[in-house]
């Protein structure tokens, strides 16, 4: 029998595939001014670089020092000259007003901005404000987020049913009409959304584990510590994949994410009228 722990994680396709998805609907020219706002580990950043060129300028922002140390090295290593990533909050960014063409945003939780489940605002919206703020008149934003994940969803069920506490999804679902309402709202324009859905499939259990656990790392060691719980909990999941599994013995799931455009208005936003304060720009030359 498979053993369930022993997968090693390797980055799924699905995470390529939606950033090559995101930056397929975007207007990227060689010469751009670009913001790569949550860069995580590049899976956005690079290809966007390869549309804008050795003309255009790229920054990557991101709060983890960890994926920004990682970023930068990478970065050295490909010898690429004009894209730097800074460790920033986007919540609140020292960059100027005005002085992006484009924010890329891949798969960034809007958490903080947003409550998908009551379909509200939440105070002030802090990052689309933000990014409201740094964009050029007529700028354009491209963001995206999962809407549905089922290898996850198998795994926030099993874990309820040893944890039932949990309330936990392992991502952060969001919706189409939560982005409309919250883009709208503060001030963006020409907003479109493209669907993104396809099916994947992991080749076993441990393979399907290996991606999904990281997520619930509190709650497996509490299961794997105890000998009885952790084979309860192995049972269950093998039961519960059976049933996902095809032909070839692959477990077949699908996941949805949205593809988010959005434009600042070209002749500004009223709200957004605001002066750059000295500080906001400290330690960033303008653009
Ligand atoms: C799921 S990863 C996506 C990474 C990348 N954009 C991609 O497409 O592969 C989201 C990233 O956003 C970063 N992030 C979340 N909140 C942030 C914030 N307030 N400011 C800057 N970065 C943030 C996280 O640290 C994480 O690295």
């Amino acid at each position: 029998m498979t053993d369930l722990w022993s997968g090693t994680y390797k980055n799924p396709r699905y995470w390529g595939d939606t950033a090559a998805a995101l930056i397929a609907t975007a207007e990227l020219h060689p010469g751009s001014t670009v913001l790569d706002l949550g860069t995580g580990y590049g899976g956005t950043l690079f290809p966007v670089r390869e549309r804008i060129g050795d003309t255009g300028r790229m920054v990557g922002i991101d709060v983890e020092a960890e994926c920004v140390e990682w970023t930068r090295q990478e970065i050295a290593t490909r010898g690429i000259g004009n894209v730097e990533v800074l460790l920033m909050d986007a919540r609140s960014m020292s960059f100027p007003d005005a002085c992006f063409d484009v924010i890329v945003a891949g798969m960034v939780g809007l958490d903080e901005d947003y409550d998908f489940d009551a379909n509200q605002p939440i105070d002030g919206a802090p990052m689309i404000r933000e990014m409201l703020r740094i964009l050029k008149a007529g700028g354009r934003l491209y963001l995206s987020g999962w809407l549905w994940q089922e290898h996850l969803e198998w795994m926030a069920q099993l874990v309820r049913q040893f944890v039932p506490d949990s309330d936990k999804h392992g991502y952060f679902p969001t919706t189409r009409e939560g982005y409309l309402d919250l883009l709208r709202g503060s001030g963006f324009e020409r907003i479109h959304t493209t669907p993104f859905d396809e099916r994947y499939t992991f080749d076993d259990p441990a393979a399907w584990m290996a991606v999904v656990r990281h997520s619930w790392e509190p709650e497996l060691s509490r299961i794997q510590d105890v000998p009885a719980r952790r084979r309860a909990f192995e049972n269950a999941a093998f039961d519960l994949l059976a049933a996902h599994t095809d032909a070839g013995g692959r477990l077949a799931y699908r996941i949805s994410a949205l593809l988010v455009a959005a434009q600042k208005p070209a002749a500004g936003c009223p709200a957004n009228h605001r002066r750059n304060r000295e500080s906001r720009a400290r330690g960033w030359v303008p653009l």
